[in-house]
């Protein structure tokens, strides 16, 4: 890492806690105009991200990554966040050839078999066109909160990403669920109507379910593995879960 990124990241990890999210999201428009990007899975933190960019019309791009794999419940928040904000957001899909590859070889439920299948699937459908969707950009915002795994607790607010040769900034460091909940309530938020069922963490349909009273937040996640695999590859260069990941790296090959 150069010094003078060393001391960006050092700067906005001294910034975010100290300033609202607002101040936090137009110092990274201004610091990275034009290459600054917000990732958005249409969950709660996410839509108050995109809330507070839409609002106060901050040059930050939005995008997605369509999986193939979501809830209706999540378009249909998509469409009526389009529907209340009226800015674009774009989306990004997985390599067809590589989808059409996976679902002939291995079928349409492969993950729930092994690890490594698991690993395959969001390597395909999430990690690599991530890779294509940050690709020339220097700082990538997203919505991951301490509290929701003993791994984001180990995360930074502001972090350098080697794989993705960016910035990564979490505007939503320290805030708690509840705050969250209470925020998108009383400013009218757009929310997955999944939450008030169970659901906390929302990724692929098949590979998300509703959480007990008690339970971590990501225990519904991929419910079937061991808690410390549960991370999909989109944020492996983070935390705990920073380097080489012999599984993805077979896959790449
Ligand atoms: S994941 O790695 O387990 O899938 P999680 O669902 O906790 O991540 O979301 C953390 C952050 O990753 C979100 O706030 C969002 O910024 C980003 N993210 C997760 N899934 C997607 C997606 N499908 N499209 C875009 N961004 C996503
Ligand atoms: Fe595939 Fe499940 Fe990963 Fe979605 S979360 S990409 S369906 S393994």
């Amino acid at each position: 890492m150069e010094l003078a990124i060393q001391e960006q990241v050092e700067d906005l990890r001294r910034f975010v806690p100290e300033h609202t999210v607002p101040e936090t999201l137009a110092l990274l428009a201004e610091r990275f105009a034009g290459a600054v990007s917000f990732s958005t899975s249409f969950g709660l933190e996410d839509q108050i991200l995109t809330h507070f960019i839409f609002e106060n019309n901050l040059p930050i791009r939005v995008f997605t990554l369509d999986t193939g794999r979501n809830f209706q419940e999540t378009y249909s928040t998509w469409n009526k966040t389009l529907l209340r904000y009226d800015k674009p957001i774009e989306v990004v899909f997985p390599q067809t050839a590589s989808v059409e590859k996976l679902m002939r070889e291995k079928g349409p439920n492969s993950f729930y078999e092994s690890i490594a299948n698991r690993k395959e699937c969001c390597y395909i459908r999430k990690v690599e066109p991530l890779g294509r969707a940050l690709a020339g950009q220097q700082a990538w915002i997203t919505g991951i909160r301490a509290e929701q795994s003993a791994n984001r607790q180990t995360m930074d607010p502001a972090e350098w990403d080697a794989g993705h040769n960016l910035i990564k900034v979490h505007p939503l460091h320290d805030w708690t669920w509840e705050q969250c909940v209470a925020f998108a309530q009383a400013n009218g938020i757009p929310v997955n109507p999944l939450h008030a069922k169970g659901f906390v963490s929302i990724g692929c349909a098949p590979c998300t379910r509703a959480i007990k009273p008690g339970e971590d937040f990501r225990a519904g996640r991929w419910w079937w593995e061991e808690a410390a695999a549960k991370e999909c590859g989109l944020h492996a260069t983070t935390g705990e879960h920073q380097g080489f990941d012999p599984v993805v790296e077979a896959i790449k090959e």
